[in-house]
C-alpha cells in the first residue's frame, strides 16, 4: 500500500467502490457508498488494523477481502490474483487460505453441530475424507487455542463467551489459513476475557506466522495487536502509518480524535497538540462537500472545501488524506 516490496502480499484491493441502495425516492432507486476508492495490501505475518467509528465500512471491506460480497468498482487479489479472473479449481484451492473471526460466533457456530463436528467438517470439506487424520487434526487446533479435547462433545450453548471465539478461532486454524480477518474479535467479551483472547491472538499470530485483518473501533486494541494502521472515516481511508510511528509523526486530525485521551500530539511544527473538536457527526447517506471530516476538524479553513482530499504520502510508510498535512 505504502512502498512496494519484495514480501509475500497475501491479499491486496485496489480502488474499491461499494455502494448499497437505501430508498426510492419518487420510484427512483437511491444508493450511498459505504466504501470509496479504498485500497489495501496485506502482507505475509502481517496485521494490519482498520480502525474507525461505527459504520465507516470497517466490516464491508473485511467482507470485500472476503468475498462475501462484491465491489462495484476496483480489484481484489488473493496471493497476486485478480478474483475476477480466477476458475472455480484455483479458487477453491485459495478459499481456505482467507477465513474470519466475527464478533458473534453463535452466527458462524451452528447451534445444532457438537464442537467436534464444527471442526472436523471444514477440514473434512476442504482436504480429505480421512476421518483419524482429521481428529487428529482438531486436536492439534484444539491445543493451540488453549482448549482441552472434553470440549468436543459440548453443544455452542453450554460454551462460555471466550470458549465460543476459541472454537471459533480452531475452526479458522483448522484449515490452515495465511490471513485471518478479525471483526471486532473481542467486542461481545468481558474484559477479563478480551485480554485472554487478544493475548492469544498475538501468541498463535508469531508462532503460525499469520496475518490478520483485524477490524476494531478500539485505539487500545489496536495499538497492542496492529503492525500498520489503517484509519477510516466515511467510507473512505484518511490514514495509513505503522504502529511504531504512533506519536512519533504527524497525524491526521480524525486520528487525533480517535486517540483523543492521549492527550498530546506532534503536530507537523513539530509542537504538541491538544485536541478538540466539534462534534457535528455527518451521515453516509448525505456525503458532505469537501473534505468529509471538516464538520468535525478542529483545524479546519475554508480551502478544505475544495473537494475530498486525496490520500498522499507524507513520509514512508505514512499516507494522509488532508489538506493541512
Ligand atoms: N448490506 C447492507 N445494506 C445496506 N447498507 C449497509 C449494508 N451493510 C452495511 N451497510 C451500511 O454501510 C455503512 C458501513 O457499514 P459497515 O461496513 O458495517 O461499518 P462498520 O463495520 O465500520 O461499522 C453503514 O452505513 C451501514 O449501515
Ligand atoms: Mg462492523
Amino acid at each position: 500500500m505504502c512502498e512496494e516490496s519484495k514480501d509475500k502480499v497475501i491479499v491486496e484491493v485496489r480502488e474499491v467502490w461499494k455502494s448499497y441502495p437505501i430508498r426510492k425516492v419518487w420510484f427512483k432507486k437511491t444508493s450511498f457508498y459505504a466504501l470509496l476508492k479504498v485500497s489495501l495490501k496485506i502482507k505475509k505475518g502481517e496485521v494490519v488494523c482498520l480502525l474507525g467509528e461505527s459504520g465507516c465500512g470497517k466490516t464491508t471491506l473485511g467482507k470485500i477481502i472476503l468475498d462475501l460480497e462484491k465491489p462495484d468498482k476496483g480489484e481484489v487479489f488473493w496471493f497476486g490474483q485478480n478474483l475476477k479472473r480466477l476458475n472455480s479449481k484455483e479458487y477453491k484451492n485459495l478459499r481456505p487460505k482467507i477465513q474470519a473471526v466475527f464478533q458473534d460466533p453463535y452466527s458462524s457456530l451452528n447451534p445444532r453441530y457438537k464442537v467436534k463436528e464444527l471442526l472436523i467438517e471444514p477440514y473434512l470439506l476442504n482436504f480429505s475424507s480421512d476421518y483419524q487424520k482429521a481428529l487428529a487434526k482438531v486436536e492439534e487446533v484444539l491445543e493451540k487455542v488453549g482448549l482441552g479435547s472434553e470440549i468436543l462433545e459440548k453443544y455452542p450453548h453450554s460454551l462460555s463467551g471466550g470458549q465460543r471465539q476459541r472454537v471459533a478461532l480452531a475452526r479458522t486454524l483448522i484449515l490452515t489459513p495465511s490471513l485471518i480477518v478479525l471483526d471486532e474479535p473481542t467486542s461481545a467479551l468481558d474484559v477479563t476475557i478480551q485480554a485472554q483472547i487478544l493475548n492469544l491472538l498475538k501468541n498463535l499470530k508469531e508462532s503460525l506466522n499469520l496475518s490478520y485483518l483485524l477490524i476494531t473501533h478500539s485505539t487500545s486494541i489496536a495499538l497492542y495487536l496492529a503492525d500498520l494502521m489503517v484509519v477510516m472515516y466515511l467510507g473512505k481511508v484518511v490514514e495509513v502509518f505503522k504502529k511504531d510511528f504512533f506519536q512519533k509523526v504527524f497525524h491526521h486530525p480524525y486520528t487525533l480524535l480517535l486517540f483523543n485521551s492521549r492527550p498530546e500530539f506532534i503536530s507537523k511544527n513539530n509542537q504538541k497538540v491538544k485536541v478538540k473538536t466539534q462534534e457535528e457527526i455527518p451521515s453516509p447517506f448525505l456525503r458532505p462537500q469537501g473534505c468529509e471530516f471538516f464538520s468535525r476538524c478542529p483545524e479546519r479553513e475554508k480551502d478544505c472545501l475544495k473537494g475530498s482530499p486525496d490520500l498522499k504520502k507524507v513520509a514512508s510508510y505514512h499516507l494522509i488524506a488532508c489538506y493541512k498535512r
